[in-house]
């Protein structure tokens, strides 16, 4: 089976190829950047316009990420604004100093400074358009807090000052595989996996009680 991955975000794009080659699925990324104008209100909404918008250019079944850090003592932000969290005016915009994740991080830490609730939640929920009119929803979240000081260079993100729940290391000092088993993406993954498997068994039942 072929999905093709509607993002451009290396970082999504790795873990997503890394969870579902194993299984025999081919990734295909797309070749061109597909501006998606991400108006929706919720996680689901913008994972449903992308996986439409990718889906209507390529025509075969596509997956779409759509998640973010949501941090409950700043009013749920950065939330459906992960990603251009730092633009925002809400709190006052960050500027680029090296990258946008730097600056994302960098508007994070200076509006918790000084609170002592920093729990925090990562949340991604998955969509996967088989056709037009027939697509699934899997969502996953990572319970954590936020740590006062950036540590580790792996993942992507805000994974650097997000420690997850039971954990004594930020998400970029886990390993790949570490990460895979607790993060928000690979728990929605899995989910939708499970199903699909599911439905294929249940699918074939009767056609092999008929034979
Ligand atoms: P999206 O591409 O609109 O879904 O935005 C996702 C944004 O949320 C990313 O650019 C990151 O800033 C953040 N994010 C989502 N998942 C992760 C993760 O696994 N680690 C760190 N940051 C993440």
């Amino acid at each position: 089976m072929d999905i093709l991955l509607a993002t451009q975000n290396r970082g999504k794009i790795r873990e997503l190829t890394r969870m579902l080659k194993p299984l025999g699925i081919s990734v295909v990324e797309p070749e061109e950047d597909i501006k998606v104008e991400e108006y929706g209100n919720s996680f689901m909404e913008n994972a449903y316009l992308k996986a439409m918008a990718y889906y209507k250019k390529y025509c075969i079944p596509t997956l779409a990420d759509d998640s973010g850090l949501v941090i409950p003592s700043l009013d749920g932000y950065p939330g459906v604004f992960s990603s251009r969290f730092y633009a925002l005016d809400w709190g006052g915009k960050e500027p680029v100093k090296t990258t946008k994740d730097q600056a994302n991080i960098s508007k994070v830490l200076r509006l918790l400074e000084g609170r002592s609730d920093r729990r925090a939640h990562f949340k991604a929920v998955v969509c996967l358009m088989i056709e037009e009119d027939l697509y699934l929803f899997a969502e996953g979240t990572c319970q954590g807090e936020i740590v006062e000081t950036p540590r580790g260079s792996e993942g992507f993100g805000y994974d650097p000052i997000f420690k997850p729940l039971g954990q004594e290391r930020t998400m970029a000092e886990l390993s790949p595989e570490e990460k895979d088993l607790i993060s928000h993406r690979g728990k929605a993954l899995r989910k939708l996996l499970e199903f699909l498997k599911e439905c294929k068994s249940f699918i074939s039942y009767p056609r092999a009680s008929m034979s």
